[in-house]
Parts: C-alpha cells; sequence; structure tokens
C-alpha cells in the first residue's frame, strides 16, 4: 500500500521504516528540513536501537522515502498518518493540537480518491471528529476517512513494539477504513497481535488510559517504596509478592525516582484537563502527577541523606541522565529536577550518559559532563544512578572506589544489592530497600 507519514519524529520515523519493511511504499514527510537532509544522508536524527539499520535497509530497497513537501506523497497515498507533535500547551495543560490541525488543513488541500487519514498522534478524545471537521471545510468534495491509530511503542525497544505490539487499536465505524487498515497491519497478523476495533473516540481514549495507568503503577510502588524505607521493608520483594499475582502483573513495578518522558507526564496532564472539562475529575490521576513532581526533587534530600544532610561544596557525579535507557530523549526526565535540586543544596554536579549527553546540554547547563563512569566518579563525594544504563550493572567498584573522594552510591533504580555494596565497602542507598546497617533480622 501507498503510505504518507506526515511528522517524522520518534513516532512517525520508527512507524514509517517498520511499515515499509513490512512491504508497503512509504514517504515520510517533515517540515524540519534539516532533520529530512539528514535522514536522506541516513543519518538518524534520534537515538533508537535498529533504526539506523532498518532505515537503510528500506531507503535502499526503494520502499521509503524522505521529503519536505507532502502534495505528492497526500495525493498517492491510500493511507495518510498524522504523527506530529502533541505536547502540553503551555499555560493550562491541554494538548496542544496546533500541529494536527495544520497537518489536517495541509493534508486537506491535495487529498486524490479515496483516502484514510489516520491520527497516530496522542490526542484527546474528540479530535478526531475535529480532524474531519477541518479536511472536509477546506475540501467538500473530499472522499476520506478519518481513523484513530494510536502508538503504543515504547523509546529504546521502538521497532520490536511496533512489530510485535500486544495490541493494534483501530478506532473507526467505516468498513473502507477498517478494511485499509487491516490490509496495512496484515504483516503483523502472522505474530498473532490483535485488532481492536472501537469506535473513533473509544481509541482516542484508550492510548490516555493506557498511560494513566501505568503511570499510576509507578508511583503507586513508589509510594510503597517511601513506606518501605519507613519500616525497613523490601520494595522488590513486596513488587514480586504482588506482581505474581496475575490481576496485577510483574510489569511497571520498579521503584524508582519517579516517571518522566516525552509521553507519561504530558498525557497524564492531557487527560486530567479533558475528564475536567467534561466534569468527571479523575482524581487518581491528578494524585500521581503531583506525587510524581513531589518525587523527582525528593532524590535530592536521599543524595543528602546518604552524606550525612549537607551537601554544599560537595560534589556529586550522576550516571545517567535520559528519563530512561537505550534513548536519548531527555524530555522530563527526572534527572532535570534532580540537577536542579542538587545545584540549589550547594552541590557541583558531574554526569556521564552513553547516549544523552548532547540533548542534556540543551537543558541542563551548569553541569561537567564526562567520558565515561569512572572519570565522572573522579574525585565525587557521591555516585547516584539516575538511570539504569546496561553498562552500569556491572561497574568495577574497586575502581570508583579509588577514584572517588568517599564510597558513597545512591542507587536510584536499584541495581546493586545492598548487603554486597556494604561488603566492598560501600556506603550504599537505593529506594524502598533497607540500608545495608537497617537490614532487620526479617
Ligand atoms: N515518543 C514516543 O515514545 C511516543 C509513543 C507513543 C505515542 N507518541 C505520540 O506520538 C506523537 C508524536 O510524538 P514524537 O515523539 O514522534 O514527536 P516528535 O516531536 O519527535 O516529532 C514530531 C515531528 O512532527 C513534525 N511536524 C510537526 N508539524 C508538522 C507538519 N505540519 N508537517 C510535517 N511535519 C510536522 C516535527 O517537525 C517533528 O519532527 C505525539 O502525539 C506523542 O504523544 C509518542
Amino acid at each position: 500500500m501507498r503510505v504518507a507519514m506526515i511528522g517524522t519524529g520518534y513516532v512517525g520515523l520508527v512507524s514509517g521504516a517498520c511499515f515499509a519493511d513490512f512491504g508497503h511504499d512509504v514517504a515520510c514527510v517533515d517540515k524540519d528540513r534539516g532533520k529530512i537532509e539528514a535522514l536522506k544522508r541516513g543519518d538518524i536524527p534520534i537515538f533508537e536501537p535498529g533504526l539506523a539499520e532498518l532505515v537503510d535497509v528500506n531507503l535502499r530497497a526503494g520502499r521509503l522515502s524522505f521529503t519536505t513537501d507532502l502534495a505528492e506523497p497526500v495525493r498517492n497515498a491510500e493511507a495518510i498518518f498524522i504523527a506530529v507533535g502533541t505536547p502540553s500547551r503551555r499555560g493550562d495543560g491541554h494538548a496542544d493540537l496546533s500541529y494536527v490541525h495544520t497537518a489536517a488543513r495541509e493534508i486537506a488541500q491535495h487529498l486524490d480518491g479515496f483516502t484514510v487519514v489516520v491520527t497516530k498522534s496522542t490526542v484527546p478524545v474528540g479530535t478526531g471528529d475535529e480532524v474531519e471537521r477541518i479536511i472536509r471545510q477546506v475540501r467538500p468534495d473530499a472522499d476520506v476517512a478519518v481513523v484513530s491509530n494510536p502508538e503504543f511503542l515504547r523509546e529504546g525497544a521502538a521497532i520490536r513494539d511496533f512489530k510485535h505490539p500486544d495490541r493494534i487499536v483501530v478506532g473507526t465505524d467505516d468498513p473502507r477504513a477498517r478494511e485499509v487498515m487491516a490490509s496495512l497491519y496484515r504483516p503483523l497478523y502472522l505474530n498473532a497481535a490483535p485488532i481492536l476495533y472501537s469506535g473513533r473516540s473509544t481509541a482516542e481514549l484508550i492510548k490516555y488510559a493506557a498511560n494513566a495507568f501505568l503511570a499510576t503503577k509507578i508511583t503507586f510502588i513508589n509510594e510503597i517504596a517511601e513506606l518501605c524505607e519507613k519500616v525497613g521493608a523490601d520494595v522488590q520483594e513486596v513488587a514480586r509478592g504482588i506482581g505474581l499475582d496475575n490481576r496485577i502483573g510483574t510489569k511497571f513495578l520498579h521503584a524508582g525516582p519517579g516517571f518522566g518522558g516525552s509521553c507519561f507526564p504530558k498525557d497524564a496532564q492531557a487527560l486530567i484537563k479533558t475528564a475536567q472539562d467534561h466534569a468527571a475529575p479523575l482524581r487518581i490521576v491528578e494524585a500521581v502527577l503531583a506525587v510524581n513532581d513531589v518525587r523527582k526533587r525528593a532524590m535530592a534530600r536521599k543524595v543528602a541523606a546518604a552524606l550525612g544532610g549537607n551537601l554544599r561544596n560537595r560534589t556529586i557525579a550522576l550516571l545517567g541522565l535520559t528519563f530512561k535507557p537505550s534513548t536519548d530523549d531527555m524530555r522530563e526526565a527526572p534527572s532535570i529536577a534532580l540537577v536542579t535540586a542538587l545545584r540549589d543544596m550547594g552541590a557541583t554536579v558531574r554526569a556521564y550518559d552513553p547516549a544523552g549527553m548532547e540533548q542534556a546540554k540543551l537543558v541542563l547547563d551548569e553541569v561537567t559532563y564526562c567520558d565515561g563512569p569512572y572519570a565522572c566518579a573522579e574525585g565525587a563525594d557521591a555516585l547516584v544512578i539516575v538511570t539504569e544504563w546496561e553498562q552500569f550493572r556491572a561497574l568495577d567498584l574497586d575502581r570508583l572506589k579509588q577514584v572517588m573522594a568517599t564510597p558513597v552510591l545512591v542507587d536510584l533504580r536499584n541495581v546493586y544489592r545492598p548487603d554486597e555494596m556494604a561488603r566492598r565497602g560501600f556506603i550504599y542507598d537505593s529506594v524502598g530497600r533497607p540500608r545495608p546497617l537497617d537490614r532487620r533480622s526479617d
């Protein structure tokens, strides 16, 4: 099938490359000329494992192309995806739909023959209706079906997620559009990925409800971790103990410094706003966001406590800055609030991240960026694991101890074992687990 992907960011590029890999003919469009020129040369603007190879193979096979001009791709396409950004609107937290509406207007001008316009961007309930209204206003003659097809891929595992999704959600009542969507995703039937058909508004809400629920799970276990610290229990054992109950499940029960990223914070916020507008407030989600916001900064107090309470003139080394491993995405990363709080408390901050330092430099300037974990730890009073990159899982502890001013490790991802770290001579603290000396006889 012929596909146009409007917006070649994280979701558009991954989706476009994967659809091309299924055998479809995909034109990826973006307004960012620099991005498109780079992609044509085979330079990938984001860090995502396996993406460069996938783009390369499909470019060379002639199934994938990049352009800044949507006219021809839109005219030719049987399906046009809108995959532009929907950031938080400045001031009120609603989703900013200006990019989606602009894309709809631009698409409308060039439609030719029956076309399915698919919203892949995460958009509030009712956006599909508005996209359809805009298109019909610009082109009353257009033969078009507007479908919601939210994306659930995770950064860092995006290609795998796109090709092996738990489900594909397709929101439309139009039988012709269902047929087009089924053809597009047919290669995934082999992986037995279920397609869930629903109404358009339902599909839009499924995406927000999913993200809000996952954010709630994380925040729940983070609060349980706080309680564990007070009562001397171990949150990892609690998480396993509840997670083995199939009704709960083991995923998203890892206590840490709070969630960040390009989706959970803004989507939870947008859902709260939609719910308030409809006089159906989502108080649980409101609490989740409030608890999470406070938590990120509170991690600085944990670091201070490990150093006796005072961070003035102390040097703190951070390992990992991105909101999660295997991405260079710094959007809403917990490290941002943590660095700010550490600086406010008088500390000097050094940092190392395997992929995110270029992006980090754009948002965190009062940080000394280092070449590797040991260079980062050099002279530090405390080392803090902020993001659980694989390469931080087997650090040379003796070497760390040699280069650090004091052997203090604050592990915000529970990568190491408290008893082992005590044995290796570290003052060690983690999240929701007893400190080595606090461990009770249970
Ligand atoms: N990043 C994720 O992991 C993820 C996962 C699921 C869903 N989503 C959702 O997908 C959407 C896109 O997210 P993203 O992270 O890919 O955003 P992004 O900011 O990385 O990319 C958006 C791209 O759209 C381009 N663009 C904007 N208006 C355009 C227009 N009129 N014509 C052509 N290009 C245009 C921008 O230049 C940019 O390159 C958002 O709604 C997001 O919430 C993101």
